[in-house]
């Protein structure tokens, strides 16, 4: 069964970005790199466009029906992990919003103000507008790196098991672009 053109098209930009976005704010908090947070924040909002418009195109048009026969277990291991990755392009966006926004910090999409920041004037330090919203969106934004890595790793071997040993079309269909 073929793919739709949506669902090709939002899986490589989706696939890409969330996958630089996670380099690159790996290396940002682990470095203070701070020139790097409105890049990371402006294409990370971006993405929360796509994201949400995907999980629309999910609902309408459902999951992707699997290449051949599988096992029981792995079309279950599957289904985890594009629901799990899937959770994971909303969630990601949704925190940072949730941390930086309600953090004071405010919310930008390259220079271009979606919610006015809240800095003290004295001493320049973020106010937040809500703490508790604040530090949930901080908590889960650093503490599913390792579930994201997860999903991500095992996604990547199950299509490459595919391509690879199984020899179907479950790479080609998706990412052909014709
Ligand atoms: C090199 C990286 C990647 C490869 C080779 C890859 C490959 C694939 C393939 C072949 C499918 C189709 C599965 C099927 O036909 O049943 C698929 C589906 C899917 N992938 Fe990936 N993927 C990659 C990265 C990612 C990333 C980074 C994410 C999200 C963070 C992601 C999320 C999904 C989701 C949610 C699906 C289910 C169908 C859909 O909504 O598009 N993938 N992927
Ligand atoms: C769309 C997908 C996004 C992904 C995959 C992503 C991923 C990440 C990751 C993995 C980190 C490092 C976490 C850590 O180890 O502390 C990070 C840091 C950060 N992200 Fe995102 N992010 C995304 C979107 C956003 C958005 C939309 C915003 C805000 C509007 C944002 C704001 C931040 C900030 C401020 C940090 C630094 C946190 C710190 O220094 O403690 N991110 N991001």
């Amino acid at each position: 069964m073929e793919l739709s053109k949506k669902t090709r098209y939002l899986h490589i930009i989706i696939a890409i970005s969330m996958i630089c976005l996670a380099g690159v704010g790996l290396y940002m908090s682990k470095t203070e790199a701070f020139a790097l947070y409105p890049i990371h924040k402006s294409f990370g909002v971006i993405v929360f466009i796509f994201a949400l418009y995907r999980v629309i195109v999910r609902i309408k048009e459902g999951w992707p029906a699997p290449v051949g026969v599988a096992a029981k277990f792995q079309l279950m291991i599957a289904k985890i992990v594009h629901w799990g990755l899937i959770l994971m392009t909303v969630i990601y966006p949704l925190s940072g919003m949730m941390m930086s926004g309600a953090g004071g910090h405010g919310i930008y999409v390259f220079g271009i103000e979606l919610l006015a920041s809240n800095y003290d004037s004295v001493t320049g330090d973020a106010i937040a507008l809500n703490p508790t919203i604040a530090s949930l969106g901080h908590e889960l934004h650093e503490g599913l790196v390792n579930v994201l890595i997860l999903f991500v790793v095992v996604h990547i071997a199950g299509a490459l098991k595919h391509h690879l040993i199984d020899k179907d079309e479950t790479i080609t269909r998706m990412f052909t672009f014709k």
